[in-house]
């Protein structure tokens, strides 16, 4: 990998409420280095989840600069065709969001394996049964979501997030819905990854001290970066 995962330059996003303009990510400069782990806090609406998904290709900016291991995706309005775009989602990323988004009636191994659904990879049950051991829920892989605790529910998205080897995760509060005990396992397993795989992590916390698990913490305000 490139030495910086993430390059941004003058990010901004910008929403349209009406006659209302809001800007969410407001000129926002960050290199996000291969290997780093980098918590992002700042209060409700400052624009976290607005500025992880333009840095993982989820949503396009408005303007500004966002380069990927190198390659440039967007430039001030220009960005890489749809097609180009998914190929980078599905090989560079992996996403853990705050609502797990299991699918109910698929047992907890099946949910890990859905991205290959979508495409086919070599070795993909060996990687299965490695995370499902990694995360501690080989016991659960023949339940379903309704029958698992949070905890293991987010385990679980955590594992399907990993299951296609990204270099960079990014998470959005992924334990906005655990207690204490349960948020500082995640910590420890996000930390894991991190020292053990050298996987890149991108976390949004509200959570100081998973916050404080990274190695440097982002705090935004009003869409940009307080220094
Ligand atoms: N789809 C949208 N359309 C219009 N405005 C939006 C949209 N999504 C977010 N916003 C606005 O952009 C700003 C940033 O929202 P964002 O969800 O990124 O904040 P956040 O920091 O993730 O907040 P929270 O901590 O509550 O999750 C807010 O003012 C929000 O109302
Ligand atoms: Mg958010």
């Amino acid at each position: 990998m490139n030495e910086n995962a993430i390059s941004a330059e003058n990010l901004t996003k910008i929403y349209t409420r009406g006659i209302e303009q809001v800007h969410a990510v407001d000129h926002i400069s960050l290199d996000i280095r291969a290997g780093e782990f980098v918590s992002v806090v700042g209060p409700s609406g400052s624009g976290k989840t607005t500025l992880i998904n333009v840095l993982g290709c989820l949503d396009n900016p408005t303007a500004g600069i966002l380069t990927i291991d190198g390659r440039a995706v967007f430039t001030d309005g220009r960005s890489l065709s749809e097609r180009q775009l998914t190929r980078i989602r599905r090989e560079l990323f992996g996403y853990i969001f705050q609502k797990f988004y299991l699918i109910p009636t698929l047992t907890v191994e099946e949910n890990i394996m859905l991205p290959f659904t979508f495409f086919r990879k070599d070795g993909a049950s060996e990687n299965v049964s490695r995370l499902l051991h990694l995360l501690g829920i080989e016991r659960r892989k023949n339940h379903l979501p309704g029958q698992l605790s949070g905890g293991e529910m987010q385990r679980v998205a955590i594992a399907r997030a990993l299951v296609n080897n990204p270099r960079i995760l990014l998470a959005d509060e992924p334990t906005g819905n655990l207690d204490t005990a349960r948020s500082e396992e995640i910590g420890q397993t996000l930390t894991e990854l991190n020292q053990k795989q050298g996987l890149t992590i991108i976390l949004v916390t509200h959570n100081p001290s998973l916050a404080q698990t990274a190695q440097r913490t982002i705090t935004i305000h009003d869409g940009k970066i307080k220094k």
